[in-house]
């Protein structure tokens, strides 16, 4: 299944919307290719020099780098301007998913009316979102991952798929394989034969992720969850438009209502780096506690490491969490995800954790793998 699919729950796009959007790729991809890759010159021929001529050495680390090259004015402008396509970005969807605000409610209506939904929608009146996802705007999602206009609002969903495919472009991966499409052929690969009978998606945004897995295995129950009430909304009617039964579920990946053994298959998309180190924790755990017998848990995301990184690499890296508003970006660099799989309870024989092979035009996808006797 490939990234970007079309439905019916997807905005209309005017002519004049649909070329701001494509600036805004464009412009995001000036920046990313043409001019990021050159800021390692500026840090050696320019920002080291002058760091060492005040403070008698270069700079040591990811945060001293960090100050040097916030004083210099190329790396102030780029930065200044990978933000601005940033924020443009959404602006840019926004406008869309505003306009079509009451029309994407009444279809998402339509779609998950009783007499035709396959799958199922569950939302917690009580339900308080955590402060991970509401202090801020992730990666300056207009509203946040959480946002609620009420009266059936499927704004926060329509506006991460959408940000997200435009994002994609900008990063050069556009219309190549979903990353749940990457994981399915490891599972091919790894576990042959394996047919989950329940499976179970956490923090399934849009659940772009949550509709491959429903196709790929037509007999088994599928259940998503979020915390965001417009995201799942929009999110199940997605899912319907696509012509799939899944299950959505209001609830926290660290600490769900299903009982114990309740699954064959759990899997994350890139939920990992959007969360604390102790919630990433109560994910696993929560994983291994769902699983039964034989089960098997993907936790997939960005392979994003600061191991064997060099401190100029590190600050590159970080730039998201410093002005991207990614409060777990870094945290996530920082995470040794075979560690963390052995405090979730899997012995290390029983975990895999790496990179994928990276499919034409792809990323070499990061997987932590845990399975369970059978
Ligand atoms: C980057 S998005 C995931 C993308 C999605 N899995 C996909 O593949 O398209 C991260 C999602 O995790 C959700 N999230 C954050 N904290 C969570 C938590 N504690 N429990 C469940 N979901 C959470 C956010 O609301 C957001 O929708």
């Amino acid at each position: 299944m490939v990234r970007s699919i079309r439905h019916d729950m997807l905005p209309q796009a005017t002519a004049d919307e649909a070329s701001r959007q494509q600036f805004s790729v464009a412009f995001k991809q000036a920046l990313n290719r043409g001019l990021r890759p050159s800021l390692g010159t500026v840090f050696e021929t320019v920002v080291t020099p002058e760091w060492q001529k005040t403070h008698g050495h270069a700079p040591t680390n990811r945060e001293e780098i960090r100050e040097a090259m916030h004083a210099n004015p190329t790396y102030r402008s780029w930065s200044s301007l990978a933000r601005a396509a940033q924020e443009q970005m959404w602006v840019a969807v926004s406008d869309s998913i505003f306009r079509e605000r009451e029309r994407l409610a009444a279809k998402a209506r339509e779609l998950t009316a009783p007499e035709r939904r396959r799958g199922s929608l569950t939302l917690d009146p009580d339900f308080v979102p955590p402060r991970g996802v509401t202090a801020v705007d992730i990666h300056l999602q207009t509203g946040g991952y959480a946002m609620d206009l009420g009266g059936g609002d499927v704004c926060a969903g329509a506006m991460y798929e959408c940000g997200g495919n435009l994002y994609a472009f900008g990063q050069g991966l556009g219309k190549n394989d979903s990353k749940a499409a990457h994981v399915q052929r490891f599972i091919a690969e790894r576990f042959p034969g394996f047919k989950p009978q329940r499976i179970l998606d956490m923090g399934c945004s849009a659940g772009s992720a949550s509709v491959p897995y429903a196709m790929a295995f037509p007999d088994a129950e599928v259940h998503a969850i979020d915390v965001g009430s417009g995201m799942l909304r929009y999110a199940h009617a997605r899912a319907e438009a696509l012509g799939v039964a899944v299950h959505f579920h209001q609830m926290d990946c660290a600490a769900t209502t299903f009982p114990d053994r309740s699954f064959d298959l759990v899997v994350s998309h890139n939920a990992m780096h959007e969360i604390s180190d102790a919630t990433r924790l109560g994910m696993l755990r929560e994983s291994r506690r769902l699983l039964r017998p034989g089960g098997v848990c993907i936790h997939q995301d960005v392979p994003l490491t600061f191991r064997g990184k060099t401190e100029f690499q590190k600050f590159d890296l970080g730039w998201d969490s410093h002005s991207n508003n990614e409060p777990f970006w870094e945290v996530y660099a920082n995470a040794d995800l075979v560690v963390d799989m052995k405090a979730a309870g899997f012995p290390t024989e029983n975990t895999w954790v790496g990179n994928l092979p990276a499919a034409p035009g792809s990323l070499p996808w990061f997987v932590a793998c845990g399975w369970m006797p059978a």
